[in-house]
């Protein structure tokens, strides 16, 4: 048995101005929310889709041998995989004329209330097959993956019948599955994310059938990992969501809600309550719920994008989410009516610009932190040995300059599984 340090790595990814590691305990928080581990003109050499050593280049260079696949990082910086842990990718129709509406003048809100919104993408979706949905998301998860995401949460919540929902997640399971494609996608199911029109009257009827038919078997059939809930004004109230999130809890899935985007519901709270992974959006997030933030488990996934997508100008407190000892993550909400952007680097500028976060803290939110959100804190989110070699590289040399030279693309490579994928 060779001692480790012989070893020799598949890929070296070299030449970097800086490997930010990210690594040092995740989730971050508090005194280490923005604590990014640099390792200055860094190295990372992988084999068999790990992490096999991070350090100074000279170091990592000893593990090289000829067939060693060499991945010029040209005076980059290199990160763990970025992770988008809120994104809603499969679905089908068109609202590309709601957002003309709503150009015109027209709220978000007011097109829900109408039978609009959410509304028109479960049509569109529902009249879609399997294939077809399969390869419109491929199309967006490609274009997603080429700005530097390497792993997705991925929800379901498009369907709103048994048949729909379960067509979504198993969508979902398929792009998991085509290892070519170096996916990787964690699935939630959001049967909850609105009552379908057909039970309009009927909304308790609705919630029986999320609640004893469709989470029993999604959770037969393992196709979820999480449930989620949009607990807002116009979708579920508190209650209705307790009810959701605590059947989902019995059948041992993890729990994330949609909270106090449009208005201050007290979805954090219940989140808290409840031990959920994350709560995400809060732009409405109350005093109280960001003091429990700070001190519970749960993490709070900021949406930036679509409070801009929404031309709304209160974001989320992000600063005093940190301040707080809040657990903070960023994620793109990528969806066809409230945040439609593919870009995760969008994300991350607003974050900063918008929401108060420094670069370095923007940086965990979509590595270390979005990595606790969905679960994967032990094996994603940081570069350290032994961990699933997934890897993104930009071209800048600071994470300051990411921002600073916003709207454009950075990435110039990504890792993911050890492997080199072509975007
Ligand atoms: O995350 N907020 C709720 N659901 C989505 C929007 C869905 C839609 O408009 O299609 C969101 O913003
Ligand atoms: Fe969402």
């Amino acid at each position: 048995m060779p001692h480790r340090t012989h070893q020799k790595a598949e890929l070296v990814v070299y030449n970097t101005s800086q490997v930010l590691t990210c690594a040092g305990g995740l989730p971050k928080r508090g005194a280490t929310a923005g604590e990014l581990k640099p390792i200055e003109r860094g190295a990372v050499a992988v084999a068999e889709g790990k992490i096999l050593a991070v350090g100074p280049e000279d170091h990592v260079l000893k593990r090289i041998t000829d067939e060693t696949v060499m991945v010029n990082a040209h005076g980059g910086i290199l990160l763990p995989g970025l992770i988008d842990s809120h994104t809603h990718p499969v679905y089908g129709g068109d609202r590309s004329g709601e957002f003309l509406l709503r150009l015109g003048g027209a709220g978000y809100e007011e097109l829900q209330a109408k039978g609009l919104g959410i509304q028109t993408t479960v049509n569109g979706t529902r009249s879609m097959s399997l294939e077809q949905l399969l390869n419109s998301a491929r199309k967006r998860l490609r274009r997603m993956m080429a700005e530097g995401v390497t792993t997705f949460e991925a929800k379901s919540g498009y369907g709103l019948d048994l048949e729909s929902e379960l067509k979504l997640l198993r969508a979902i399971k398929q792009l998991n599955e085509e290892g070519t494609s170096k996916l990787e996608l964690v699935p939630t199911f959001m049967g909850a994310h609105l009552v379908p029109k057909e039970y309009a009257d009927r909304r308790g009827e609705y919630l029986d059938l999320v609640c004893e038919e469709m989470l029993p078997q999604v959770a037969q059939e393992g196709l979820a990992e999480f449930c989620d809930v949009f607990c807002d004004v116009g979708a579920f109230t508190v209650e209705e969501s307790r009810r959701v999130l605590t059947a989902a809890k019995s059948l041992g899935l993890g729990l994330k809600l949609h909270a106090d985007e449009l208005a201050c519901t007290g979805g954090t709270e219940l989140g808290v309550e409840l031990g959920a992974r994350s709560v995400d959006h809060l732009p409405y997030v109350s005093e109280a719920g960001i003091a429990a933030l700070g001190k519970s488990d749960t993490a709070a996934v900021l949406l930036p994008a679509t409070t801009f997508f929404l031309f709304k100008d209160r974001y989320a407190p992000g600063r005093a989410l940190v301040d707080a000892g809040a657990i903070v993550a960023l994620a793109t909400d990528h969806n066809p009516g409230s945040s439609h952007t593919q870009s995760i680097l969008r994300a991350v500028e607003l974050g900063v610009m918008r929401c108060g976060l420094t670069a370095a803290e923007a940086i965990v939110a979509v590595t270390a932190n979005a990595a606790y959100a969905i679960g994967r804190e032990a094996t994603l989110g940081s570069i350290e040995t032994g961990k699933q070699a997934d890897l993104t590289i930009l071209d800048v040399a600071t994470p300051e300059e990411l921002i600073y030279a916003w709207g454009v693309n950075h990435i110039t490579g990504i890792v993911k599984h050890g492997e080199l994928v072509t975007i």
